[in-house]
């Protein structure tokens, strides 16, 4: 049954977890892999569902790729060598694959058609397909294509100027591969800091970016080379076990291989303004990429207000947030988030239906939510919504739950941490 009935744990939790390859980077190591030429071998690559898409997508332009485990080795034959697929591609539920690649598809001197599952076929597309068309693109799709099922009639675009109207690493990056790929130059000004793994990945593909604040000029026509790469854990699937530890009594975990992109730990920067009792140590640089490990135990928590640019160093970790802000003194305000509205599904409603469902109390406002605390929490039935962020969130409301609690649709955490529940057991032992 694709359900699970989680138990509470009085003792807390403890160990040590190594988590898996972070999402974003994994999606880029195998598109720049693609694109290039030469043979790239990636290793602790993300096996989850969404990087899976982003692998079959270039196996559909012909793209070599051998995956066994988290190893995958890309045989790039450089751009030219690129094929128009003969079938649609499916995105699945990943907007990230669907973002970026769009930036790639309409930039390829080839026809491609793209669609998603129901959830993926909801969200804005015209983010991306807007500002490709004022460099030239010719997209096609579903109202005016603001939504897949889209289709691209590549040709070469022309460098320009856009100025980002979301504060988006997807739209940015989807911007900066089409430019990559374009006549002339293009300069893309971001509206705010978003995580920029493509940035950081350009440099190791021998691509050439140039960066002054917040603006990025690609010069065009560019042609990655391959090269070795291994992805760092992922702060966002790391966040599920430092919250866990941080709000149950008696536990102290550590977490290593963690990714600590400053543009990605605002978790922790929100954590050490709750006065959690949290010890971070970079360990290593893989590329430009820092990592480390995190200590973190169990401590009184209080409010905070998340706002303005910490939102998107953290936009992901808003759900498990929310879940710490139950268990701080006072009252949190979580504002200037309304992107929550259309991630995997609207996170605004569903962080707040199922902490209200058990016991929390939580208010949903137009660009985030109030959450009231510390209340303790009844347990009972979450429904992940095919979220797996959503799951993964009503997994760890179990361990302080006063009842067990059952979490419908668990199979959706596949698509960001495929072995989560054996993390979660081992931490539980
Ligand atoms: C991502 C960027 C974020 C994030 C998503 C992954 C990326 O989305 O929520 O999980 O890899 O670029 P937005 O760029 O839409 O904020």
């Amino acid at each position: 049954m694709n359900e699970v009935e989680l138990q509470p744990v009085p003792n807390g939790i403890s160990g040590r977890i190594s988590v898996p390859g972070d999402k974003s980077i994994s999606h880029r190591s195998v598109i720049f892999s693609s694109l290039a030429e030469g043979t790239s071998k990636i290793s602790n690559f993300l096996t989850g569902e969404d990087c899976l898409r982003t692998i079959q997508a270039f196996r559909e332009f012909g793209v070599e790729i051998e995956q066994e485990g988290t190893d995958v080795t890309v045989y790039g034959n450089g751009l030219s060598a690129l094929k128009a697929p003969t079938n649609p591609i499916n995105f699945g539920n990943s907007g990230t694959t669907a973002r970026l690649m769009s930036g790639v598809l309409a930039a390829l001197p080839l026809f491609s058609t793209a669609y998603g599952d129901p959830s993926l076929s909801k969200r804005p597309m015209d983010r991306v397909v807007v500002p490709l068309s004022a460099m030239g693109a010719e997209v096609y799709g579903r109202e005016d294509a603001r939504l897949l099922p889209l289709a691209f009639n590549g040709k070469k675009l022309m460098g320009t100027t856009i100025e980002m109207n979301v504060k988006s690493a997807q739209v940015k990056s989807a911007l900066l591969l089409a430019g990559m790929l374009a006549d002339g130059e293009t300069t893309v000004i971001e509206k705010g800091t978003t995580r920029n793994h493509t940035e950081m990945l350009m440099s190791q593909y021998g691509v050439d970016l140039n960066q002054s604040g917040n603006k990025l000029t690609i010069p065009g026509n560019q042609q990655p080379k391959a090269s070795d790469l291994r992805v760092p854990g992922d702060i966002s699937s790391a966040a599920f076990f430092i919250v866990a530890a941080a709000i149950t009594p008696n536990s102290e975990l550590t977490i290593e291989n963690v990714g600590l992109n400053p543009t990605r730990n605002g978790i922790l920067t929100a954590l050490e303004q709750m006065g959690a009792s949290i010890e971070v140590t970079e360990t290593e640089k893989i590329g430009h990429e820092p990592v480390g490990k995190v200590k973190i135990s169990f401590s009184a928590l209080k409010a905070v207000t998340i706002e303005g640019d910490l939102v998107p160093n953290l936009i992901d970790e808003i759900p498990i947030l929310a879940l710490a802000a139950t268990q701080a003194e006072g009252t949190t305000v979580i504002k200037d988030a309304k992107e929550l509205k259309v991630k995997e599904t609207d996170r605004i409603e569903a962080v707040v239906n199922n902490l209200n469902g058990i016991g929390a109390q939580v208010e949903a406002t137009e660009d985030g939510m109030i959450i009231y605390g510390p209340t303790p929490l009844s347990g009972g039935r979450l429904h992940s919504y095919g979220d797996h962020r959503i799951g993964m969130m009503g997994a760890i409301a179990s361990l302080i739950s006063e009842a067990p609690v059952t979490i419908n649709d668990k199979d959706c955490i596949n698509i960001s941490y495929p072995n989560f529940f054996e993390h979660l057991e081992e931490v539980c032992k």
